[in-house]
């Protein structure tokens, strides 16, 4: 029920403020004035005229959209981009009394006629001069209903970086355009951590010549990925141009920008010579999703352009599709610009009508003063076109800027994948991904195979030595120690060594071939630090004696620096008490080199760095990932350990087995232990025997008629002594515990607690005694607690 209410509340609504409209359609004027700014003589012209008769037709012809207001739409002709007569044409249409001019094409005039938009409050609303600093707050009065080139830019930086290049040449015609948008290229590149490597600026009226003189130096430069930004007009000259040098081929990267997908569009087919020039291209097309007012606007574009193609073809392209939005989104703002009581007053520019008193009729200009209200208006635009959502975001740009990434294949175009300023590069189309969080579509970033120039699927590298003799320029660091790693063959300009081997082998195994040049760096009386040369190609690198002093905190005085092998050994020999060192710390793979000759000394401890050894690369250079996957492959196939075997394995210490030895104990190292156990033991068996000794003299004494003696006095003593003490063994172990006992029950005569006793008093009295462990010497004592 409340809702049934609510609808009719709101219907009421709507009639009261369509009365409230009512009272303010007396601003609404029966026609308003708006003026385009176009060369309507060619191809884009004639589609662009097209396209906003089309646009005007319709929105006159709904009531819903402007009431009974009817837009009159001036054409004026664009003399093709030239920019003093652009004024003068811009000026002819603002002495119409145009609320608003759609236009210009370029960029480059769209530069300077905007001047005289900001003066007299016009709005200068373009869906194809797409220079990124046209949208800066100098030029509030030009308002873009198209993408900004800064997204088209974002994908091709974005593509780059997928594919793994790191530097692009740009070629792009020297005027506004151009440079601002190679600039916003460069920007973009760098936030991937690519650059533009090399700039080709070509004149505006560049002839096939001076193209030519261009791409030439294009060629001779590293990189082989090639960005060309142009215009439609401008643009397939470089491709003719590029084809007839042989540029259009195997190992070449073109990435044009969106006037190729807008060619391909507009004046599809293409004549099978053009297509030729342009295989494997990659292009970015602006992206606008299906939709039913799309496709009725694409049936009725066919009809529009029947019978209109005798001057070429005229596709449909993004500029057709903009053109009518922009229509239409100008009708929206007018119709909410009279909804909210604006009228359409113009006034004389104080500032103008100063000038008078010549030819110029600069006081017949009038300055907009709703203009402002209107500009306003245009922005708060909130419709769905047959571009899609046709809404500004908050920073003045067109919502949702998206392209697909066109690859030229054979007699058309294929769909490599999409960009959008959402979710990036993607197979999946952005209105899909639009409603997803950022991670969401993370396995989706990718794209489908592209054919490259060359009609190959192999991705091209992307770079190759510049072959404009410019050699590889490899630093050497001369030493005097150290010979084995590397060293100037003497007398001549050679090198030899490990590194030296290394780098060759790893070289060889590249698939491409690699000038380089060997330059010595050094003064050959001291050892180059590798830190200084490092500095020099780059990546500040910190090395043993950096680490002491910053690191371990080791005072800098008690360091002494030394340069060659023979010092270092003497310095060792002396040691600190002899004005020499107490240790030596260097980098493991000169220390290996050192000990490999003298065995006297050792390593001792741990490495305490990861420092290894390298070759050092400027950043980002495409050859060191080569040159490292070479070296992997050499240490995979053993070379890697033949090389160092030739000029690192120790030949002095290990060839007799030394140099094992000498990071070994030996058995002489345990020498004094042996003494003193020796010693111990020897000293115990000879008390032993003392004992037994002793004892045998008492038995023999206290036993001379014993009934088991021996009655053979000639029989030897020795014999007896011998059985003797080997009875001693097998019966003072049985007794013992039993004397033991029997000891215990005996009361001592001294009253005393406890009673000590030594073996040596129970041997007297064999029938009472008790053992312990003499057999160890005698040493032991045994404390027996008396009850
Ligand atoms: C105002 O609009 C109403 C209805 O839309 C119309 O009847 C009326 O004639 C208009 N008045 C003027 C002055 O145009
Ligand atoms: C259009 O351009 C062609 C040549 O490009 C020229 O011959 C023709 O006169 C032009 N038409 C107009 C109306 O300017
Ligand atoms: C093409 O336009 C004509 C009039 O210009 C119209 O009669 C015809 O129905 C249109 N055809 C389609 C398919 O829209
Ligand atoms: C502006 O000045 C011109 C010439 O001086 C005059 O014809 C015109 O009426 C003026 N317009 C307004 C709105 O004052
Ligand atoms: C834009 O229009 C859509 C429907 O046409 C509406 O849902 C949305 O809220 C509008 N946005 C704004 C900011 O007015
Ligand atoms: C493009 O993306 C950036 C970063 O995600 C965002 O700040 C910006 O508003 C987006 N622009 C448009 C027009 O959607």
């Amino acid at each position: 029920m409340v809702k049934v209410w609510l609808l009719a509340l709101m219907i009421l609504y709507n009639g009261f403020s369509s009365t409230v409209d009512g009272i303010h359609n007396s601003t609404r004027p029966d026609f308003v004035n708006i003026g385009a700014l176009f060369s309507f003589n060619t191809s884009v012209g004639r589609i662009i005229k097209i396209a906003l008769d089309a646009a005007v037709e319709d929105v006159n012809s709904d009531p819903n959209i402007l009431g009974d207001t009817k837009l009159r739409l001036s054409l004026q002709e664009d003399s093709k981009y030239r920019g003093f007569l652009s004024i003068a044409e811009v000026l002819q249409l603002m002495a119409r009394d145009t609320v608003a001019i759609i236009g210009p094409h370029s960029s480059v005039t769209a530069h300077v006629i905007t001047h005289i938009a900001n003066e007299l409050q016009v709005p200068l609303i373009s869906f194809s001069a797409l220079d990124p600093t046209l949208s800066s707050l100098q030029f509030p009065f030009f308002i873009r209903t198209c993408h900004s080139d800064l997204f088209q830019m974002a994908a091709i930086a974005d593509l780059v970086d997928y594919y793994g290049w790191k530097e692009v040449i740009a070629v792009y015609i020297d005027d506004d355009n151009g440079r601002n948008g190679i600039s916003a290229l460069g920007d973009k590149l760098a936030e991937k951590r690519c650059r533009i490597s090399y700039k080709a600026p070509v004149s505006p009226e560049a002839t096939p010549e001076e193209i030519t003189n261009v791409l030439v130096q294009v060629a001779l430069a590293e990189s082989r990925v090639i960005v060309v930004h142009a215009n439609t007009l401008w643009g397939p000259k470089v491709f003719t141009v590029a084809k007839n040098l042989g540029m259009m081929g195997t190992g070449y990267v073109w990435i044009a920008t969106a006037f190729l997908s807008a060619i391909l569009d507009i004046s599809s087919p293409l004549s099978s010579d053009k297509m030729d020039e342009i295989q494997g291209v990659l292009t970015p097309r602006v992206y606008t999703p299906d939709s039913e007012l799309k496709r009725k606007f694409v049936t009725k574009w066919k009809n529009l352009t029947h019978g209109h193609t005798a001057n070429g073809p005229l596709g449909l392209s993004f500029l057709s599709l903009y053109a009518y939005d922009t229509i239409f989104a100008l009708a929206h703002a007018l119709d909410a610009f009279f909804k909210q009581g604006n009228r359409i007053t113009f006034s004389n520019d104080s500032k103008l009508s100063s000038l008078k008193g010549d030819n110029l009729h600069l006081d017949a200009l009038n300055v907009f003063d709703e203009g402002n209200s209107l500009r306003r208006n245009i922005y708060e635009v909130n419709m769905t076109g047959v571009t899609g959502l046709f809404k500004y975001a908050p920073d003045k740009n067109l919502v949702n800027p998206a392209y697909e990434i066109m690859n030229v294949v054979g007699t058309g175009t294929r769909r490599i994948g999409y960009w959008s300023n959402h979710s990036g590069l993607s197979v999946i189309p952005p209105e899909t991904l639009l409603s997803k969080p950022g991670n969401d579509f993370r396995e989706s970033k990718k794209l489908f195979p592209v054919i490259w120039p060359g009609d190959t699927d192999q991705k091209p590298r992307g770079w190759v030595f510049p072959n404009n003799g410019r050699l590889l320029r490899i630093g050497v660091p001369i030493g005097v120690s150290y010979q084995q790693f590397v060293s100037q063959v003497p007398g001549t300009d050679t090198f030899q060594g490990f590194c030296i081997d290394v780098f060759l082998s790893a070289v060889n195994l590249l698939p491409y071939a690699v000038p380089y040049k060997f330059i010595p760096y050094g003064d050959h009386k001291n050892n180059p630090t590798n830190t200084e040369l490092v500095r020099r190609i780059t990546t500040g690198g910190s090395f043993s004696k950096d680490y002491l002093i910053h690191e371990i905190g080791i005072d800098e005085s008690r360091l002494v620096p030394l340069v060659t092998q023979e010092e270092v050994a003497r310095a060792l020999k002396n040691g600190p008490q002899d004005g020499g060192i107490a240790a030596y710390i260097d980098q493991r793979a000169y220390m290996d080199i050192f000990l490999s000759s003298r065995c006297k000394f050792t390593i001792v401890g741990q490495e305490f760095t990861r420092n290894g050894w390298g070759f050092a690369f400027p950043r980002d250079s495409p050859l060191a990932v080569d040159l490292s996957t070479a070296i992997l492959q050499m240490v995979d196939n053993g070379d890697l350990q033949r090389i160092h075997d030739k000029w690192l394995l120790s030949r002095a210490c290990l060839s007799q087995g030394a140099k094992l030895e000498v990071e070994r104990l030996k058995l002489k190292s345990f020498w004094g232990l042996y003494v003193i156990c020796g010693s111990a033991c020897l000293l115990a068996l000879l008390i032993y025997v003392i004992q037994i000794i002793r004892q045998y003299i008492k038995h023999q004494a206290e036993e001379p008629d014993s009934p088991d003696q021996n009655p053979s006095p000639g029989s030897s003593s020795l014999r007896r002594f011998l059985s003797f003490a080997d009875e001693k063994e097998e019966t003072v172990k049985n007794r013992s515990k039993r004397k033991k006992m029997e000891r215990i029950s005996y009361r001592s005569s001294e009253g005393g607690s406890s009673s000590i006793i030594s073996n040596k008093d129970y041997v007297a009295q064999p029938s009472s005694c008790i053992a312990d462990s003499v057999s160890n010497g005698g040493s032991e004592k045994v404390f027996i607690k008396v009850v």
